[in-house]
């Protein structure tokens, strides 16, 4: 997967951008920590999609009822990072290197909560949908299913949406380097599909969820947190 290289091989390019908190992964994870512990089934077994080196959901899963975690990811650089990160979690942790849609079309073990971070958007819509799907097969009834993802604002297709992630005013993420950000930017052109916020809702709805609704909208907003119930 051509695209999904600048994971592969410049995390700490990344790890910057987390840093420096340009996507609001404080505002995101913090979010994320009072959905489980004000929502979610206690206890509740966790599965991170695109997990990356899960330091924004070992903060999250801090002094919560989290009694399993599983995490998915292709980058192995990412991965050795969130086996480290995950030490102190007081439950089993299995992090497994593979495609998620394709760990998802095989998996068979239940879980209460799924989260993905900014990763489902690398899929077209139909393969949006396929995995959504995967995950409310294997969610438990009352469990949750959370996703963090970029959304193109009423009435904008994704040139748009993609200009307004390079050319926005002030600058997106002024302190990358030139290296950095144009490594960013091809990444992001290359491999970023956004859909609207209808589009998010109907795949969820689509793929047999109950509800879908909003509960974060980045500053930005080029991106927004959807919770959606079974
Ligand atoms: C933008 S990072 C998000 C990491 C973390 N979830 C977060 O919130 O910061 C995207 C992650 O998705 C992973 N990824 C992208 N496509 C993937 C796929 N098809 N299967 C597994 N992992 C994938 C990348 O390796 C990378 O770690």
């Amino acid at each position: 997967m051509a695209t999904q290289a600048i994971f592969q091989t410049q995390w700490q390019t990344y790890r910057k951008v987390i840093d420096r908190n340009y996507m609001f992964h404080r505002e995101v994870y913090g979010l994320l920590h009072e959905i489980l512990v004000t929502e979610a089934p206690q206890p509740f077994r966790f599965l991170d999609i695109a997990c990356g080196d899960a330091t924004g959901s070992a903060a999250a899963l801090k002094e919560t009822a989290v009694a399993r975690y599983v995490g998915i990811d292709l980058s192995e650089q990412a991965l050795a990072l969130a086996a480290e990160t995950l030490k102190p979690l007081p439950c089993p942790v299995t992090l497994v290197q593979a495609d998620f849609a394709e760990a998802l079309a095989n998996w068979s073990e239940p879980v209460d909560v799924v989260w993905i971070g900014q990763s489902l958007h690398h899929l077209g819509t139909d393969a949006k949908g396929g995995v959504m799907h995967h995950v409310r097969r294997i969610l438990n009834a009352n469990g949750l299913f959370l996703i963090w993802e970029p959304t193109l604002s009423d009435g904008e297709d994704r040139d748009g949406w993609l200009d307004r992630f390079e050319h926005g005013s002030p600058p997106l993420w002024p302190d990358l380097d030139a290296t950095e950000w144009d490594a960013m930017i091809t990444h992001v052109r290359a491999s970023d599909y956004p859909e609207p916020v209808a589009g998010w809702r109907a795949l969820g709805l689509n793929a047999g969820f109950r509800t879908a609704e909003t509960v974060f909208v980045a500053p930005t907003e080029l991106a927004r947190v959807y919770r959606y119930r079974p």
